[in-house]
Order: structure tokens, then sequence, then C-alpha cells
């Protein structure tokens, strides 16, 4: 048997200003992880699917057009193999659809354990590419920090080099520019869910017809928010974690301006800079999904509680690593 794994991951600036070239900065949450095992199966048993968290499993084949076989499939492939017989399990501690990157983390998952099972050695890069592609299948035209800040499982600054802005057009590469980030300490973030799910082809789609409509307010807004990421990447780098809790108050009131945040969000922002938090915004797509509160010992256990009383339906309290 073989079991690989992957991070979840949250976005601390950047969202939607990343899609018109504007860099966004991601962390990997260690603690929240997908996990991939793979058991062999009988010589012309094909290859199954569990997904034991859900109760569902399925046989899937070259031809199949459902997004994890394809991966598995279009892993496989990359290898050189062209047929398996295997039984793959797919678990998560990652909240589904919640802006953690449950579904890049599952299928990065997916694909190192297809290449560890085969005895094959995946690039993180290559990984990545493959993930970005599957990722497609959900989201159209994702940026790629999902995928990069899961495969490469390190803090990362993202630039797209190639913004696509037309949701509606075909093939585009992911390729961008990235560079891994230093963290002069450890950070201490608790994690509230709206419970509003809202796909993120949603309000990227309404941020492109507003920023059609109005190119010239969103390019200053996008603008802010590189100034922003540059402030952020200091803070991270020499430890200024209470700079960089006010740096993210500021990405929270430019995601406002840009119409991508939500009162449910706005009231745990809210409750959590009233419990302490040192700063607090939305992180992913908004209309629903995560907001993050940046904590320290002190103070996060009160946080969580308030954000449990303000109406989240999870809340959970993580640590990102310091990298050197
Ligand atoms: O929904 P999430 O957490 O994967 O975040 C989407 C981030 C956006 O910048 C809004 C879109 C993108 O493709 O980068």
């Amino acid at each position: 048997m073989t079991t690989a794994t992957a991070p979840g991951k949250i976005i601390l600036c950047g969202e939607h200003a990343v899609v018109y070239g504007r860099p966004a900065i991601a962390l990997p949450l260690p603690g929240l992880r997908a996990y991939a095992h793979i058991d062999s199966a009988p010589p012309g048993s094909g290859l199954l699917l569990k997904a034991s968290d859900l109760g569902r499993e399925w046989m899937v084949d070259e031809t199949t057009t459902e997004p994890l076989g394809k991966l598995a499939y279009a892993t496989l492939r990359s290898l050189g193999i062209s047929r398996a017989d295997m039984v793959i399990t797919i678990t998560s501690t990652i909240p589904i659809a919640g802006g953690m990157g449950s579904g890049a983390a599952v299928a990065t998952a997916l694909v190192r354990a297809i290449s560890a099972y085969t005895g094959c050695h995946l690039h993180p890069g290559d990984v990545s590419a493959l993930v970005y592609e599957s990722e497609r299948g959900y989201h159209g035209t994702p940026s790629g920090i999902d995928n990069t800040v899961i495969a490469y499982e390190q803090p990362v600054w993202f630039v797209r080099q190639a913004p696509n802005t037309d949701e509606t057009s075909g093939a585009i590469s992911p390729t961008a520019y990235i560079t891994p980030l230093s963290i002069a300490r450890p950070l201490r973030f608790v994690i509230g869910d709206s419970g509003v799910r809202s796909k993120t082809r949603m309000p990227v789609g309404e941020v492109q017809r507003r920023w059609k409509a109005n190119p010239s307010y969103y390019e200053q807004l996008f603008d802010q928010v590189r100034s922003l990421a540059e402030e952020i990447r200091d803070a991270l780098a020499t430890g200024h974690t209470a700079a960089l809790g006010t740096l993210l108050d500021t990405n929270q009131s430019l995601l406002e301006q840009m119409g991508v945040s939500s009162p449910e969000l706005e009231r745990l922002i809210a409750a959590a800079r009233s419990a302490g938090a040192m700063g607090a915004k939305l992180s992913g797509a908004g209309w629903g999904g995560i907001m993050i509160a940046l904590t320290d010992e002190i103070n996060s256990t009160a946080v969580a509680e308030a954000l449990r009383y303000a109406g989240a339906t999870d809340v959970i309290e993580t640590i990102v690593n310091a990298y050197p």
C-alpha cells in the first residue's frame, strides 16, 4: 500500500487581484490534509476510486469525464503508463468547498500517490501542472495559486504571467512567477466558515463584469493590492505580526470595495476583531466560504469562541510554521 498526502491552504492576500496579474500570497496549512491510499488490485480489475468520507466509490476508465478519474489517468499517462489495476481511497480533513483548497489538495494527494506507487518521481512543478488542468474542470480559468501552494507545500508569492481574464476563452497556460516566501515566526490563525457556499467562478465572473464596466476603478484597487502584498511580504519576513494584522484589515477593505465580501463574512470579521484578533479578512473567492483571523496564543481561544457565537458553522485554529 502507498499513501500520499497534501495540505490545505489559505490565501493571505491578493485574491481576485491575482487574476489580473497582481501578486498574491498563499500559505499551506500543514494541520489540515487530504490523503490518497493506493492498494493493488487483481490484474484486469481496473481502477476503483473510493471517497470514504462521502461514502462513494466508482470505477473509472481512460474515457471517464469525472474529474478525479480523469486526473488519475492523466497522471498515469504522464508517467508513460497506459492502464492500472488499483484501488485509490481518498480521505480529507479539509472542509469541502470552503476556500481552503480541498479540491486541489485531494488532487495533489492523488497525483503524488500514483507517482509513488508506480515508482516514478514527479517534480512539484509537474504535480502542480496536472492539478491545474484538473482544477480547470471545476473553476474555468483559475489563476493557479491553489495548485501551486499545495503542490510545493510552502508559502508562495504568486504572480500570474499570462493573465487571461476572459472566462469564455479556451486553454490557457498556468505560467506564473512563483517565489518561495520566508516567514520569520509561526503564525496562528483562527479560520471561521460562514457556512455560505458560493462557487469560485461566480464572484470571479462578477468582478470581471464590473472590471469591464469600470476598468480604471478596478485597476487602481488591484494596484493597491499589489502595494499591500509587498508590505505583507516584508512583515512576514521580519516577523512584524502586529503590522501584518493591520495590512490584512486593509486587504479586507479592498475586497469589500471589489464587491466580493458578504454580510455573513463581515459579521465574523467584526467579531474576530472585537475579540482581539490582530487582523481579519475573507480568504478565497468570497461571497461565502471562510474568513481568517490572525491571533496569538493569548487571544485565539477568545476569537474562536467569538466566531462560534457570531454564527460560524466551523471554526478551525491552526498554525502556519516559520519558513527560513
Ligand atoms: O476559491 P479559492 O479559495 O480557490 O480562491 C479563489 C481565488 C481567486 O483569486 C478569487 C481566483 C483565482 O483563480 O485565483
